[in-house]
């Protein structure tokens, strides 16, 4: 009787973790954290991601040319197929539909707390951030440059 009962509510948990895991794994993706206050005015200037020379500057910072202790590519892979397990990958309209450029902005200043993606400020001006951004777009726009009209809050 008791032991039936143990059973019963061992099956019940089981479904539930079941179902919970099946919810998880559902296409919507965990939600963004929100842009810092300070970030909230930070704006891809004019052309910028389609410019051709901030995008040849934005390559040589992405594969370490400019400044080797800079190599996104590194770990993001040099055509934005990761090679460091757990980094984003960039390829994907599903990750970058959803950056906002305030919000990649201040990802590439601050990083992201407990994962290798490091604060890259010290490192890069503001200049440059727009330029590798520019560069990185064009792994989810088949390698050409694009406006990032694909951004949907
Ligand atoms: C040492 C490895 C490493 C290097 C070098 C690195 N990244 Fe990352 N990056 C990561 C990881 C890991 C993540 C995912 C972190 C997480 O779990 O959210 C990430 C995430 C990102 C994201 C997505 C942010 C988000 O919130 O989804 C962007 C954009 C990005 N990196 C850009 C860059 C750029 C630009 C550079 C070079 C200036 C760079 N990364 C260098 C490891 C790295």
């Amino acid at each position: 009787m008791t032991g039936s009962k143990i059973g019963m509510s061992a099956v019940m948990m089981g479904c539930a973790l079941i179902l919970s895991g099946g919810m998880a794994s559902a296409e919507d993706l965990p939600p963004l954290p929100p842009v810092p206050a300070e970030y909230a005015d930070k704006h891809m200037p004019a052309g910028g991601w389609t410019d051709p020379k901030a995008i040849e500057e934005g390559a040589k910072i992405y594969s370490g040319e400019s400044n080797p202790v800079v190599n996104c590519g590194s770990c993001h892979g040099k055509d934005g197929q990761p090679v460091k397990k757990g980094a984003r990958d960039l390829r994907d309209q599903k990750n970058v539909g959803r950056y906002s450029d305030s919000f990649w902005f201040w990802r590439i200043a601050e990083g992201i707390p407990k994962t290798k993606m490091k604060a890259w400020k010290s490192l890069l001006s503001e200049e440059q951030i727009w330029q590798v951004m520019a560069f990185e777009h064009q792994f989810s726009h088949g390698g050409k440059p694009s406006e990032h009209t694909d951004y949907k809050p």
